[in-house]
């Protein structure tokens, strides 16, 4: 099938490569040239396990093709992603202009035939309708006076994407389950014939899985499940942190209270790691636009924003930790192992690691870090008040304590004995609750985590 996605970033090249990498003919639209220039030639620009080589194998096959000539793409396309960024505006809301930009651009070279217009962005509940009316207006128009009205046929289907960061790659292949949102039977049809391998499970892990379930709705459900899923992580997370809280308190033991707590098959284990709260480019803007969506209809969304507010306190407590060790900071030294919002990927967008770093900052303390991308990318935009070192050591020497921000895997097989004599004060707080303190301490270290 020809598929042209708009928009190369997490989503838009995870979706482009695995389509083109099943079969499907893909075009990739992206108005950034750089980095059109840089896929071109095989090499992604963001960092994601196993996509890289997933694309030069599909370069190779001449199964996808990059430009920024999006009426090239619109041509080739009988489905057309929009994979646009929905970052927050100030006050929370979904900055929606990537994606009406697409729309209209989409509108103003749609010519005869029939297309599928696929919102995979997280967008807005009501977008549906809202794109419609924009590729409209582009088709009304077109340089030849709207002569497309009529010929120009589309229907458009909401597809929200759940892939997680570090294993996009793994999700696309092995979805929980894939949704489709739309008043159009042939545009459904469409898109279950699109996913089909998928769904039958054919670039599974295990292909013996049964299929993966589809979830066809109407356009409006699609939008909000996306919205709901998003909310119900951040709240589960915001959750654990708080009885987190109350354990360092009553001195219970978050790590144990939530495997107890997870293994109810009514609960379930994942998101129930307390540490320094959520972050990344997704929950912090969903959740806002969704309380704002809520409001806009009349609606005060209670749980929704006290999962913000305890989000924002658990990213401070980091740092009151630090106070309680150190007392002043100023004119200290603070390592943070870890930077990126998670593991396995190279993106910082709303990391914790930046409160952290503006917070130190304000309190006088200088800050170092060690990121295993980070480092060794050379990234350093927007890092003017941290320092970047090469490796663990060159980190721990002259440190007053670490912080343990991001729990990269390599992180467990530290050299922390060697590391404990090349500080100041060897202080760890372990802000995800990944080390294991026995070792720690054995190492020579003060360990401090959160909720324990
Ligand atoms: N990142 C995730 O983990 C994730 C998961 C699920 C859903 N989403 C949603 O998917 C959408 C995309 O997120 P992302 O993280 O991939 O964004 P991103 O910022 O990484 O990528 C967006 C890309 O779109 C390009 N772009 C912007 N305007 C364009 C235009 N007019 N024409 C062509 N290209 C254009 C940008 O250059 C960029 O490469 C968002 O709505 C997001 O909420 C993201």
């Amino acid at each position: 099938m020809k598929v042209c996605v708009i928009g190369t970033g997490y989503v838009g090249l995870v979706t482009g490569v695995c389509l083109a990498h099943i079969g499907h003919d893909v075009i990739c639209i992206d108005n950034n040239e750089e980095k059109v220039k840089l896929m071109s030639a095989g090499q992604s620009p963001i960092y994601e396990p196993g996509l890289s080589e997933l694309m030069q194998e599909s370069i190779a096959s001449q199964k996808i093709h990059f430009t920024s000539d999006i009426a090239a793409g619109v041509e080739h396309g009988e489905v057309l992603f929009i994979a646009v960024g929905t970052p927050s505006l100030p006050d929370g809301q979904s900055d929606t202009r990537y994606v009406e930009a697409v729309a209209r651009s989409i509108g103003s070279h749609l010519k005869s035939g029939y297309k599928v217009i696929v919102n995979k962005s997280t967008v807005p509940i009501g977008s549906g309708d809202w794109v419609r009316m924009i590729v409209l207006d582009g088709i009304a128009n077109q340089d030849n006076g709207g002569s497309s009205k009529g010929l120009a046929e589309f229907d458009i289907v909401s597809n929200p994407e759940f892939l997680r960061e570090g294993a996009a790659v793994y999700d696309t292949f092995n979805p929980d389950r894939i949704v489709l949102g739309s008043s159009s039977s042939r545009a459904l049809q469409i898109m279950q014939d699109l996913y089909t391998n998928i769904v039958d499970r054919k670039f599974a892990d295990d292909v013996t899985l049964p299929p993966v379930p589809v979830v066809v709705t109407d356009i409006n459900s699609a939008e909000m499940i996306k919205y709901a899923a998003n909310a119900f992580l951040a709240v589960k997370i915001s959750f654990i942190n708080e009885v987190a809280n109350i354990c360092d308190r009553v001195g219970a033991d978050v790590v144990e209270v939530g495997r107890g707590i997870g293994l109810d098959s009514r609960i379930g284990k994942r998101f129930l790691q307390a540490g320094i709260g959520w972050g990344g480019s997704c929950f912090a803007k969903d959740v806002s636009a969704l309380i704002h969506t809520a409001e806009d209809y009349g609606y005060a969304t209670q749980i929704l924003k006290a999962a913000v507010e305890v989000n924002q306190q658990q990213r401070i407590l980091v740092v009151e930790k630090l106070q309680q060790a150190l007392k002043i900071l100023k004119g200290k030294t603070i390592g943070l192992l870890g930077l990126t919002f998670k593991p396995d990927t190279d993106d910082m967008r709303d990391a914790p690691a930046l409160t952290l770093i503006d917070q130190l900052n304000r309190l006088g303390a200088k800050v170092k870090a060690f990121d295993p991308i980070v480092s060794q990318s050379g990234i350093r935009d927007g890092f003017s008040n941290v320092i970047v070192e090469t490796d663990a050591d060159r980190l721990a020497d002259g440190c007053d304590a670490l912080v343990l921000v991001t729990e990269w895997a390599q992180f467990r097989n530290l050299d922390f004995a060697k590391m404990a004599k090349l500080m100041n004060h060897a202080i760890l707080i372990d802000a995800r609750n990944f080390c294991d303190r026995t070792q720690l301490e054995a190492a020579g270290f003060k360990y401090i985590g959160i909720g324990r």
